[in-house]
Protein backbone atom coordinates (compact mmCIF):
# COMPACT_ATOMS: atom_id res chain seq x y z
CA UNK A 1 0.00 0.00 0.00
CA UNK A 2 1.28 3.25 -0.89
CA UNK A 3 0.42 6.75 1.00
CA UNK A 4 -0.79 8.34 -2.52
CA UNK A 5 -2.73 5.45 -3.22
CA UNK A 6 -6.51 7.81 -3.21
CA UNK A 7 -4.68 9.46 -6.17
CA UNK A 8 -3.09 6.85 -8.45
CA UNK A 9 -4.08 3.37 -6.85
CA UNK A 10 -2.03 0.52 -6.16
CA UNK A 11 0.09 0.69 -9.48
CA UNK A 12 3.90 1.60 -8.36
CA UNK A 13 6.39 -0.39 -10.28
CA UNK A 14 8.25 -2.58 -8.31
CA UNK A 15 11.45 -1.28 -10.40
CA UNK A 16 9.91 2.52 -9.35
CA UNK A 17 10.15 1.88 -5.52
CA UNK A 18 13.94 -0.26 -6.27
CA UNK A 19 15.03 3.46 -7.67
CA UNK A 20 13.56 5.38 -5.44
CA UNK A 21 13.68 3.84 -1.85
CA UNK A 22 16.06 5.87 0.34
CA UNK A 23 14.98 3.76 3.99
CA UNK A 24 18.20 1.91 3.55
CA UNK A 25 20.37 5.05 4.46
CA UNK A 26 17.64 7.21 6.01
CA UNK A 27 16.83 5.11 8.58
CA UNK A 28 19.85 6.80 9.86
CA UNK A 29 17.60 9.59 10.90
CA UNK A 30 15.02 7.27 12.77
CA UNK A 31 15.59 8.94 16.13
CA UNK A 32 14.76 12.28 15.07
CA UNK A 33 11.65 11.49 12.68
CA UNK A 34 10.63 10.10 15.91
CA UNK A 35 11.47 13.71 17.44
CA UNK A 36 10.43 15.52 15.09
CA UNK A 37 6.67 13.43 14.83
CA UNK A 38 6.35 13.98 19.17
CA UNK A 39 6.77 18.06 18.71
CA UNK A 40 4.49 18.33 15.69
CA UNK A 41 1.37 15.90 18.02
CA UNK A 42 1.84 18.57 20.58
CA UNK A 43 1.65 20.76 18.27
CA UNK A 44 -1.70 19.10 16.60
CA UNK A 45 -2.76 18.75 20.49
CA UNK A 46 -2.23 22.23 21.52
CA UNK A 47 -3.78 23.97 18.21
CA UNK A 48 -7.15 21.56 19.09
CA UNK A 49 -6.21 19.76 15.79
CA UNK A 50 -6.49 16.86 17.47
CA UNK A 51 -7.84 16.04 21.07
CA UNK A 52 -5.26 15.42 24.41
CA UNK A 53 -6.83 11.52 23.92
CA UNK A 54 -5.79 11.41 20.78
CA UNK A 55 -2.45 12.84 21.15
CA UNK A 56 -1.72 10.73 24.15
CA UNK A 57 -2.44 7.89 21.65
CA UNK A 58 -0.02 8.89 18.98
CA UNK A 59 3.09 10.13 21.68
CA UNK A 60 2.38 6.24 22.77
CA UNK A 61 2.49 4.27 19.64
CA UNK A 62 5.76 6.74 18.77
CA UNK A 63 7.59 5.52 22.11
CA UNK A 64 6.68 2.14 21.11
CA UNK A 65 8.00 2.63 17.48
CA UNK A 66 11.06 4.21 19.31
CA UNK A 67 11.28 1.44 21.43
CA UNK A 68 11.42 -1.14 18.64
CA UNK A 69 13.64 0.97 16.33
CA UNK A 70 16.01 1.38 19.34
CA UNK A 71 15.65 -2.27 20.09
CA UNK A 72 15.98 -3.89 16.60
CA UNK A 73 12.37 -5.47 16.86
CA UNK A 74 10.98 -2.55 14.34
CA UNK A 75 9.76 -5.24 11.58
CA UNK A 76 10.07 -3.23 7.90
CA UNK A 77 7.83 -3.83 5.65
CA UNK A 78 8.99 -4.08 1.90
CA UNK A 79 6.55 -1.11 0.70
CA UNK A 80 8.17 0.93 3.60
CA UNK A 81 9.71 3.78 1.02
CA UNK A 82 11.79 5.55 3.61
CA UNK A 83 11.38 6.03 7.11
CA UNK A 84 9.28 8.44 7.41
CA UNK A 85 6.67 5.91 5.61
CA UNK A 86 7.75 3.13 7.73
CA UNK A 87 7.53 5.29 10.97
CA UNK A 88 3.65 6.55 10.03
CA UNK A 89 2.55 2.91 8.95
CA UNK A 90 3.74 1.34 12.36
CA UNK A 91 2.21 4.11 13.86
CA UNK A 92 -0.99 3.05 12.53
CA UNK A 93 -1.18 -0.42 13.02
CA UNK A 94 -0.46 0.43 16.65
CA UNK A 95 -2.94 3.33 17.31
CA UNK A 96 -5.57 2.25 14.65
CA UNK A 97 -7.49 5.38 13.12
CA UNK A 98 -6.21 7.37 14.99
CA UNK A 99 -2.90 7.01 13.50
CA UNK A 100 -4.35 8.05 10.20
CA UNK A 101 -4.08 11.64 12.09
CA UNK A 102 -0.33 11.79 12.23
CA UNK A 103 0.18 13.00 9.10
CA UNK A 104 -2.27 15.99 9.72
CA UNK A 105 -0.56 19.52 8.39
CA UNK A 106 2.86 17.73 7.61
CA UNK A 107 4.33 17.35 4.63
CA UNK A 108 6.98 14.46 4.08
CA UNK A 109 8.68 17.82 3.12
CA UNK A 110 8.87 19.76 5.73
CA UNK A 111 9.30 16.94 7.76
CA UNK A 112 12.96 15.50 5.86
CA UNK A 113 14.16 18.92 5.95
CA UNK A 114 13.28 19.22 9.93
CA UNK A 115 14.72 16.04 10.64
CA UNK A 116 18.02 16.08 8.78
CA UNK A 117 18.47 19.55 10.31
CA UNK A 118 17.83 17.59 13.65
CA UNK A 119 20.64 14.76 12.43
CA UNK A 120 23.47 17.98 11.26
CA UNK A 121 22.74 19.83 14.90
CA UNK A 122 23.68 16.63 16.83
CA UNK A 123 26.75 14.98 14.47
CA UNK A 124 28.04 18.05 13.59
CA UNK A 125 28.46 19.21 17.12
CA UNK A 126 29.95 15.85 17.86
CA UNK A 127 32.31 16.33 15.31
CA UNK A 128 33.77 19.21 16.59
CA UNK A 129 34.32 17.70 19.86
CA UNK A 130 36.36 15.24 18.31
CA UNK A 131 38.48 18.11 16.38
CA UNK A 132 38.92 19.56 19.89
CA UNK A 133 40.18 16.25 21.01
CA UNK A 134 42.78 15.77 18.66
CA UNK A 135 43.47 19.95 19.23
CA UNK A 136 44.01 18.74 23.12
CA UNK A 137 46.30 15.77 21.49
CA UNK A 138 48.60 17.92 19.14
CA UNK A 139 49.02 20.54 22.62
CA UNK A 140 49.76 17.68 24.90
CA UNK A 141 52.59 16.81 22.20
CA UNK A 142 53.74 20.48 21.33
CA UNK A 143 53.80 20.77 25.95
CA UNK A 144 56.05 17.36 25.82
CA UNK A 145 58.76 18.12 23.06
CA UNK A 146 59.98 21.21 24.90
CA UNK A 147 62.31 23.19 22.66
CA UNK A 148 62.84 20.38 20.15
CA UNK A 149 63.54 22.01 16.80
CA UNK A 150 63.42 20.90 13.45
CA UNK A 151 63.82 22.41 9.65
CA UNK A 152 60.97 24.47 8.65
CA UNK A 153 60.31 24.24 5.07
CA UNK A 154 59.21 26.18 2.10
CA UNK A 155 58.95 24.75 -1.24
CA UNK A 156 59.68 21.46 1.06
CA UNK A 157 63.59 23.35 0.89
CA UNK A 158 64.93 23.79 4.58
CA UNK A 159 64.01 27.31 5.37
CA UNK A 160 64.44 28.28 8.73
CA UNK A 161 64.58 26.28 12.00
CA UNK A 162 61.37 26.09 14.28
CA UNK A 163 60.28 24.37 17.26
CA UNK A 164 58.39 21.21 16.89
CA UNK A 165 55.76 22.84 19.42
CA UNK A 166 55.44 25.70 17.04
CA UNK A 167 54.60 23.09 13.88
CA UNK A 168 52.61 21.10 16.22
CA UNK A 169 50.40 24.12 16.88
CA UNK A 170 50.06 25.18 13.77
CA UNK A 171 47.97 22.43 12.48
CA UNK A 172 46.37 22.77 15.67
CA UNK A 173 45.22 26.44 14.75
CA UNK A 174 44.17 25.09 11.65
CA UNK A 175 41.45 23.25 13.06
CA UNK A 176 40.11 25.79 15.58
CA UNK A 177 39.15 27.47 12.20
CA UNK A 178 37.41 23.83 11.06
CA UNK A 179 35.72 24.42 15.17
CA UNK A 180 34.53 27.82 14.34
CA UNK A 181 33.27 27.29 11.00
CA UNK A 182 30.64 23.86 12.44
CA UNK A 183 29.66 26.00 15.28
CA UNK A 184 29.01 28.81 12.93
CA UNK A 185 27.36 25.99 10.71
CA UNK A 186 24.57 24.74 13.16
CA UNK A 187 23.99 28.03 14.56
CA UNK A 188 23.05 28.76 10.95
CA UNK A 189 21.34 25.72 10.45
CA UNK A 190 19.14 26.21 13.33
CA UNK A 191 15.81 26.85 12.11
CA UNK A 192 12.82 25.08 11.78
CA UNK A 193 10.91 24.08 8.69
CA UNK A 194 7.72 22.31 10.13
CA UNK A 195 5.05 24.27 9.65
CA UNK A 196 5.54 25.17 5.64
CA UNK A 197 3.83 21.88 5.02
CA UNK A 198 4.29 20.42 1.05
CA UNK A 199 5.75 23.99 0.19
CA UNK A 200 2.92 26.24 1.00
CA UNK A 201 1.97 26.35 4.84
CA UNK A 202 -1.85 25.04 5.60
CA UNK A 203 -5.20 25.77 6.41
CA UNK A 204 -5.10 24.30 9.68
CA UNK A 205 -4.61 26.33 12.33
CA UNK A 206 -0.82 25.23 12.97
CA UNK A 207 1.80 27.17 15.50
CA UNK A 208 5.03 26.40 13.85
CA UNK A 209 6.87 29.04 16.36
CA UNK A 210 6.04 26.85 19.54
CA UNK A 211 7.12 23.76 17.59
CA UNK A 212 10.34 25.33 17.00
CA UNK A 213 10.48 26.13 20.11
CA UNK A 214 9.84 22.58 20.98
CA UNK A 215 12.09 21.03 18.79
CA UNK A 216 14.83 23.37 20.41
CA UNK A 217 15.22 25.62 17.28
CA UNK A 218 16.19 28.91 17.49
CA UNK A 219 13.19 30.18 15.47
CA UNK A 220 10.81 29.03 12.80
CA UNK A 221 11.26 29.53 8.62
CA UNK A 222 9.89 32.70 6.91
CA UNK A 223 8.87 31.32 3.36
CA UNK A 224 7.52 28.12 3.09
CA UNK A 225 8.85 27.24 -0.13
CA UNK A 226 12.33 28.21 0.72
CA UNK A 227 12.22 25.92 3.90
CA UNK A 228 11.47 22.74 1.80
CA UNK A 229 14.08 23.46 -0.98
CA UNK A 230 16.75 24.89 1.35
CA UNK A 231 19.74 22.35 1.14
CA UNK A 232 22.17 25.38 2.01
CA UNK A 233 22.92 24.07 5.55
CA UNK A 234 24.07 20.13 4.14
CA UNK A 235 26.14 22.12 1.38
CA UNK A 236 28.00 24.33 4.14
CA UNK A 237 28.77 21.03 6.26
CA UNK A 238 29.96 19.41 3.46
CA UNK A 239 32.11 22.38 2.79
CA UNK A 240 33.48 22.31 6.83
CA UNK A 241 33.50 18.86 6.50
CA UNK A 242 35.86 19.05 3.37
CA UNK A 243 37.71 21.49 4.82
CA UNK A 244 38.40 19.53 7.61
CA UNK A 245 39.36 16.68 5.83
CA UNK A 246 41.96 18.46 3.83
CA UNK A 247 43.63 19.68 7.32
CA UNK A 248 43.48 16.36 8.10
CA UNK A 249 44.74 15.26 5.17
CA UNK A 250 47.95 17.78 5.50
CA UNK A 251 48.73 16.71 8.69
CA UNK A 252 48.75 13.05 7.17
CA UNK A 253 50.50 13.77 4.12
CA UNK A 254 53.65 14.91 6.64
CA UNK A 255 53.39 12.29 9.09
CA UNK A 256 53.81 10.08 5.47
CA UNK A 257 57.00 12.19 4.83
CA UNK A 258 58.27 12.36 8.78
CA UNK A 259 57.86 8.46 8.95
CA UNK A 260 59.73 7.96 6.04
CA UNK A 261 63.45 6.97 6.06
CA UNK A 262 64.19 9.85 4.24
CA UNK A 263 63.09 12.20 6.70
CA UNK A 264 63.33 9.65 9.98
CA UNK A 265 61.29 12.41 12.37
CA UNK A 266 58.72 9.85 13.47
CA UNK A 267 58.12 6.54 14.63
CA UNK A 268 54.86 5.59 14.42
CA UNK A 269 53.42 3.24 17.02
CA UNK A 270 52.49 0.10 15.82
CA UNK A 271 48.99 -0.06 17.04
CA UNK A 272 48.44 2.83 14.15
CA UNK A 273 50.84 1.18 11.70
CA UNK A 274 50.47 -1.25 9.33
CA UNK A 275 52.67 -4.19 7.71
CA UNK A 276 52.61 -5.65 3.98
CA UNK A 277 50.95 -8.97 2.61
CA UNK A 278 54.40 -9.55 0.98
CA UNK A 279 57.58 -7.90 2.00
CA UNK A 280 58.34 -8.82 5.78
CA UNK A 281 60.36 -5.90 6.73
CA UNK A 282 57.74 -2.85 5.79
CA UNK A 283 55.61 -0.70 8.43
CA UNK A 284 53.29 1.35 6.62
CA UNK A 285 51.60 4.61 7.65
CA UNK A 286 48.19 3.74 6.43
CA UNK A 287 46.30 5.65 8.86
CA UNK A 288 48.16 8.93 7.82
CA UNK A 289 47.64 8.39 3.95
CA UNK A 290 43.90 7.30 4.42
CA UNK A 291 43.94 10.70 6.30
CA UNK A 292 45.14 11.72 3.43
CA UNK A 293 42.99 9.56 1.02
CA UNK A 294 39.40 10.13 2.37
CA UNK A 295 39.86 13.76 1.38
CA UNK A 296 39.15 13.33 -2.12
CA UNK A 297 35.82 11.49 -1.28
CA UNK A 298 34.86 14.53 0.97
CA UNK A 299 35.67 17.02 -1.74
CA UNK A 300 33.53 14.73 -4.01
CA UNK A 301 30.52 14.77 -1.85
CA UNK A 302 30.70 18.90 -1.67
CA UNK A 303 30.67 19.29 -5.97
CA UNK A 304 28.36 16.20 -6.02
CA UNK A 305 25.70 17.91 -3.60
CA UNK A 306 26.32 21.55 -5.20
CA UNK A 307 25.86 19.77 -8.82
CA UNK A 308 22.30 18.57 -7.69
CA UNK A 309 21.09 21.48 -6.31
CA UNK A 310 21.99 24.05 -8.83
CA UNK A 311 19.22 22.86 -11.51
CA UNK A 312 16.20 22.69 -9.05
CA UNK A 313 13.33 24.50 -9.51
CA UNK A 314 11.28 25.64 -6.22
CA UNK A 315 10.13 24.03 -4.20
CA UNK A 316 10.89 20.09 -3.47
CA UNK A 317 12.41 18.11 -5.80
CA UNK A 318 12.81 14.42 -5.17
CA UNK A 319 16.31 15.25 -6.07
CA UNK A 320 16.72 16.52 -2.79
CA UNK A 321 16.84 12.91 -1.45
CA UNK A 322 20.12 12.88 -2.87
CA UNK A 323 21.47 15.34 -0.23
CA UNK A 324 21.32 12.63 2.27
CA UNK A 325 24.40 10.08 1.80
CA UNK A 326 26.96 12.25 1.04
CA UNK A 327 25.92 13.79 4.44
CA UNK A 328 25.75 10.62 6.33
CA UNK A 329 29.11 9.17 5.02
CA UNK A 330 31.08 12.60 5.12
CA UNK A 331 30.29 12.40 9.28
CA UNK A 332 31.17 9.39 9.31
CA UNK A 333 34.71 9.27 7.55
CA UNK A 334 35.46 11.92 9.19
CA UNK A 335 34.40 11.23 12.50
CA UNK A 336 36.55 7.50 12.07
CA UNK A 337 40.05 10.54 10.42
CA UNK A 338 39.60 12.44 13.70
CA UNK A 339 40.15 9.43 16.19
CA UNK A 340 42.38 7.66 14.20
CA UNK A 341 44.48 10.41 13.67
CA UNK A 342 44.18 11.73 17.39
CA UNK A 343 45.16 8.40 18.35
CA UNK A 344 48.44 8.16 16.08
CA UNK A 345 49.49 11.65 16.68
CA UNK A 346 49.52 11.12 20.68
CA UNK A 347 51.54 8.03 20.37
CA UNK A 348 53.78 9.07 17.81
CA UNK A 349 57.71 9.17 18.36
CA UNK A 350 59.62 12.05 17.39
CA UNK A 351 63.25 11.34 16.59
CA UNK A 352 64.57 14.87 18.42
CA UNK A 353 68.16 14.07 17.06
CA UNK A 354 67.48 13.30 13.73
CA UNK A 355 65.10 16.70 13.27
CA UNK A 356 67.73 18.80 15.03
CA UNK A 357 70.39 17.61 13.55
CA UNK A 358 68.44 18.74 9.83
CA UNK A 359 67.95 22.02 11.28
CA UNK A 360 71.41 22.34 12.31
CA UNK A 361 73.51 23.00 9.00
CA UNK A 362 75.01 26.11 9.12
CA UNK A 363 72.92 27.86 6.22
CA UNK A 364 69.35 27.64 7.19
CA UNK A 365 70.81 30.50 9.93
CA UNK A 366 71.45 32.43 6.57
CA UNK A 367 68.57 35.30 7.50
CA UNK A 368 70.57 35.58 10.75
CA UNK A 369 73.51 36.77 9.56
CA UNK A 370 71.85 39.10 7.19
CA UNK A 371 69.37 40.21 10.14
CA UNK A 372 72.90 40.50 12.02
CA UNK A 373 74.03 42.65 9.53
CA UNK A 374 71.05 44.56 9.05
CA UNK A 375 70.91 45.22 12.89
CA UNK A 376 74.68 47.10 12.46
CA UNK A 377 73.02 49.26 9.67
CA UNK A 378 73.64 47.57 6.15
CA UNK A 379 70.63 47.93 4.47
CA UNK A 380 68.84 44.39 4.23
CA UNK A 381 69.34 43.45 0.26
CA UNK A 382 73.01 44.37 0.34
CA UNK A 383 73.20 41.89 3.69
CA UNK A 384 71.18 39.35 1.91
CA UNK A 385 73.71 39.76 -1.11
CA UNK A 386 76.89 39.28 0.86
CA UNK A 387 75.07 36.33 3.04
CA UNK A 388 73.79 34.79 -0.19
CA UNK A 389 77.39 34.84 -2.10
CA UNK A 390 79.10 33.53 1.32
CA UNK A 391 76.80 30.55 1.05
CA UNK A 392 77.80 30.18 -2.61
CA UNK A 393 81.19 30.26 -1.98
CA UNK A 394 80.97 27.69 1.07
CA UNK A 395 79.24 25.45 -1.11
CA UNK A 396 81.16 26.07 -4.64
CA UNK A 397 85.22 25.30 -2.81
CA UNK A 398 83.61 23.56 0.04
CA UNK A 399 84.77 25.68 2.73
CA UNK A 400 82.75 25.45 5.53
CA UNK A 401 80.81 28.73 6.07
CA UNK A 402 82.00 29.63 9.36
CA UNK A 403 85.46 29.95 8.59
CA UNK A 404 83.98 32.21 5.82
CA UNK A 405 81.49 34.29 8.26
CA UNK A 406 84.84 34.23 10.72
CA UNK A 407 86.58 35.82 7.74
CA UNK A 408 84.45 38.45 6.52
CA UNK A 409 85.02 42.50 7.66
CA UNK A 410 81.72 43.24 8.24
CA UNK A 411 80.92 39.61 10.48
CA UNK A 412 83.91 37.82 11.95
CA UNK A 413 84.26 36.01 15.67
CA UNK A 414 80.44 37.14 17.29
CA UNK A 415 78.68 36.58 14.13
CA UNK A 416 79.57 33.13 13.95
CA UNK A 417 78.07 32.06 17.12
CA UNK A 418 74.78 32.54 15.11
CA UNK A 419 75.51 29.01 13.35
CA UNK A 420 75.55 27.14 16.67
CA UNK A 421 73.35 24.87 16.67
CA UNK A 422 70.08 25.52 18.34
CA UNK A 423 71.14 29.01 18.18
CA UNK A 424 68.68 30.52 15.74
CA UNK A 425 65.71 29.44 16.64
CA UNK A 426 66.22 30.93 19.48
CA UNK A 427 66.15 34.38 17.59
CA UNK A 428 62.45 34.03 16.77
CA UNK A 429 61.23 36.55 19.54
CA UNK A 430 58.36 37.94 17.40
CA UNK A 431 54.79 37.65 18.34
CA UNK A 432 53.30 34.00 16.58
CA UNK A 433 56.78 33.74 15.96
CA UNK A 434 58.50 30.31 16.03
CA UNK A 435 61.07 30.82 19.05
CA UNK A 436 60.60 29.59 22.39
CA UNK A 437 59.24 32.61 23.76
CA UNK A 438 56.66 33.10 21.30
CA UNK A 439 55.55 29.50 21.30
CA UNK A 440 54.79 29.83 25.31
CA UNK A 441 52.72 32.60 25.09
CA UNK A 442 50.81 31.15 21.81
CA UNK A 443 50.37 27.63 23.80
CA UNK A 444 48.80 29.44 26.34
CA UNK A 445 46.07 31.31 24.22
CA UNK A 446 45.68 28.04 22.19
CA UNK A 447 45.15 26.39 25.44
CA UNK A 448 42.03 28.85 26.37
CA UNK A 449 40.97 28.29 22.96
CA UNK A 450 40.22 25.25 23.65
CA UNK A 451 38.47 25.99 26.38
CA UNK A 452 36.47 28.59 25.04
CA UNK A 453 35.40 26.37 22.06
CA UNK A 454 34.30 22.92 24.05
CA UNK A 455 31.71 25.41 25.72
CA UNK A 456 30.35 26.94 21.96
CA UNK A 457 30.32 23.28 21.27
CA UNK A 458 27.85 22.50 24.15
CA UNK A 459 26.24 25.59 23.36
CA UNK A 460 25.38 25.42 19.63
CA UNK A 461 22.17 24.74 18.51
CA UNK A 462 20.73 26.03 21.72
CA UNK A 463 19.52 28.91 20.58
CA UNK A 464 22.33 31.13 21.98
CA UNK A 465 24.12 32.15 19.10
CA UNK A 466 27.69 32.00 19.92
CA UNK A 467 29.99 35.11 20.14
CA UNK A 468 32.26 35.62 17.15
CA UNK A 469 35.58 33.95 16.50
CA UNK A 470 34.74 32.16 20.35
CA UNK A 471 37.64 34.61 21.42
N1 LIG B 1 12.66 10.32 1.04
C1 LIG B 1 12.34 11.67 0.66
C2 LIG B 1 13.60 12.55 0.75
O1 LIG B 1 14.54 12.11 1.29
C3 LIG B 1 11.31 12.22 1.58
C4 LIG B 1 10.49 13.31 1.02
C5 LIG B 1 9.60 12.78 -0.05
N2 LIG B 1 8.76 13.79 -0.50
C6 LIG B 1 8.09 13.66 -1.67
N3 LIG B 1 7.35 14.66 -2.02
N4 LIG B 1 8.20 12.60 -2.39
O2 LIG B 1 13.66 13.64 0.25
Amino acid sequence: MTLWEGRLGSTTAAEVLAFTVSLPFDRRLASDDLRGSKGHVRGLARSGIVTADEAALLLGALDRTEDELAGGTFAFQPGDEDIHTAVERRVTEIAGDVGAKLHTGRSRNDQVATDLRLYARRELAEVARRVVHLQSVLLRRAEEVGETYLPGYTHLQRAQPVLLAHHLMAHGWALSRDVDRLVHTIDRLNVSPLGAGALAGSSLPLDPDAVAAELGFAGRFENSLDAVSDRDFVAEALFDLSLLGVHLSRLGEELVLWSSEEFGFVKIDNAFATGSSMLPQKKNPDVAELARGKAGRLIGHLTGLLATLKGLPLAYNRDLQEDKEPLFDSVEQVGHALVATAGMVGTLEFEAARMQQAADGPSVAAVDLAEWLTERGMPFRQAHGVVGSLVRDSLERHVPLGELVQAHPALGADAVGLLEPGVAVTRRTTPGGAGPKPVAVQMERFRHRLEVDAKRIDGAGSGVPSPPEGR
